[in-house]
C-alpha cells in the first residue's frame, strides 16, 4: 500500500495544530499543511517538524490548484467567519478536481438549516457541499472548545474573574486537542468512518461557575465566574476590535447555551479513539500558565 497524502487546512489554528501533532510519525501518511503565510512563524515551525507546507487561501479558489495536487485525504477546517460557506465550497471543488479520495470535515454541534445560531446554519451549508461532492466523507461536529475560555484568561490572571456569556447553562465542552486526536483516528482509517457524522464532546457537561471553581483549585486562588449579559458581552468584544459577525456568533452561542442547548455529552470520543476525553481539570492544569498560574503549581 502506497503512502497517502493528507492535506490539513486551518493548519496554524487550535484543532489542526493538534491534529498534525497526533498524526506525526504515523506510518503510511504524508502530511501537507495549507497555510496563507508560509513564511510565518507557525508555518515555519511545521516545516521544521517535517510537514510539507503549501501556500493557499481558501477565499481564493485560484490559489488552491497546486496545493491540492496528489492529495488523498483532505481535513477541511475553516475559520469561524461569514465566509465559511464560500471557503468550504472552494475547498470541495479543488478536492474534486484533484481527485481527492476522502474529506473529513470539521463542523459544529447540531449544524442544521434550522439551527438557532448563525454558525450552525453556515456549517449546514458546508456539510451539504461536502455530501454533494460525490467524494466519501466523514463529518465531525465538535462541541464547544475548552480553549474558548482562554479569551478570559487575562482577567482570570489579573483579578480572578472568569467573564463568559453562558449564563448558568451546562456545556459538554471538549478540549480542542481532543478534536485533533479524534480527527487523527478518522484519517488513519477513513474507509471505516465513511458516511458517518460524529459529535465529539468532553466527558461532562459543566457550567462556567463550575469551570471557575476548577480553575480556582488548580491555580490555588479564588476565581469567580461573572455571567455577562448579551449586550455587555457584545460591547466588550466590539471594544476589543472583533468583527461584528464574530461578535454576533459568540453572542448567539451564549444565548442558546444559557438556554441549555449545549447540555449534553456523547460517547463518540471514547467509541472512536478508545480513550477518555480530557476533563476540564486536565485542560485547566495544562493551561494554568495562561490563566496566571505557575507550571509548577499546576503539576503539584
Ligand atoms: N470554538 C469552538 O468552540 C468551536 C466548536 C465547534 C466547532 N468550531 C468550528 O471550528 C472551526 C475553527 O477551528 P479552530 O478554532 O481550530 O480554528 P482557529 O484556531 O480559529 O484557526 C483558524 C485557521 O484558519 C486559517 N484561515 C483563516 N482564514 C483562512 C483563509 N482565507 N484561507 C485558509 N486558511 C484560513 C487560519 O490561518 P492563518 O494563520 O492564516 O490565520 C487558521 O489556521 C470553525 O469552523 C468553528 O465553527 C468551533
Amino acid at each position: 500500500m502506497g503512502e497517502k497524502t493528507v492535506l490539513v487546512t486551518g493548519a496554524t489554528g487550535t484543532v489542526s495544530t493538534a491534529l498534525l501533532g497526533a498524526l506525526k510519525g504515523k506510518p503510511g501518511l504524508r502530511l501537507r499543511a495549507l497555510v496563507r503565510d508560509p513564511a510565518g512563524a507557525k508555518a515555519q515551525a511545521l516545516q521544521k517538524d517535517g510537514v510539507e507546507v503549501v501556500a493557499g487561501d481558501l477565499e481564493e479558489p485560484d490559489t488552491l490548484t497546486e496545493a491540492f495536487e496528489g492529495v488523498d485525504i483532505m481535513w477541511l477546517l475553516t475559520p469561524a467567519s461569514a465566509l465559511e460557506p464560500s471557503m468550504g465550497s472552494n475547498a470541495v471543488l479543488a478536492a474534486k478536481q484533484a481527485n481527492v479520495k476522502h474529506i473529513v470535515r470539521n463542523s459544529a454541534i447540531k449544524a442544521g438549516h434550522d439551527a438557532p445560531n448563525r454558525n450552525g446554519r453556515l456549517h449546514a451549508l458546508v456539510e451539504e457541499a461536502v455530501k454533494a461532492s460525490g467524494i466519501p466523507w466523514t463529518i465531525l461536529r465538535p462541541h464547544y472548545y475548552m480553549q474558548n475560555l482562554l479569551s478570559s484568561a487575562g482577567s482570570v490572571a489579573s483579578n480572578g474573574i472568569l467573564y463568559m456569556n453562558m449564563g448558568e447553562g451546562r456545556v459538554g465542552m471538549i478540549d480542542g486537542r481532543d478534536v485533533g486526536v479524534f480527527a487523527a483516528k478518522v484519517i488513519e482509517d477513513p474507509a471505516r468512518h465513511a458516511g458517518k457524522t460524529y459529535t465529539p464532546t468532553g466527558p461532562k457537561a459543566t457550567t462556567m461557575a463550575e469551570a471557575a471553581d476548577t480553575l480556582s483549585s488548580v491555580l490555588a486562588r479564588g476565581v469567580n465566574y461573572v455571567a455577562l449579559p448579551p449586550e455587555a458581552a457584545r460591547q466588550a468584544m466590539l471594544g476589543f476590535g472583533l468583527s461584528r459577525w464574530f461578535v454576533g456568533n459568540v453572542v448567539d452561542y451564549g444565548r442558546v447555551y444559557s438556554e441549555g442547548w449545549g447540555d449534553f455529552v456523547t460517547s463518540d470520543f471514547k467509541d472512536v479513539t478508545g480513550q477518555e476525553a480530557r476533563s476540564f481539570k486536565q485542560f485547566a492544569t495544562d493551561f494554568a500558565p495562561a490563566f496566571g498560574g505557575s507550571p509548577v503549581a499546576a503539576h503539584a
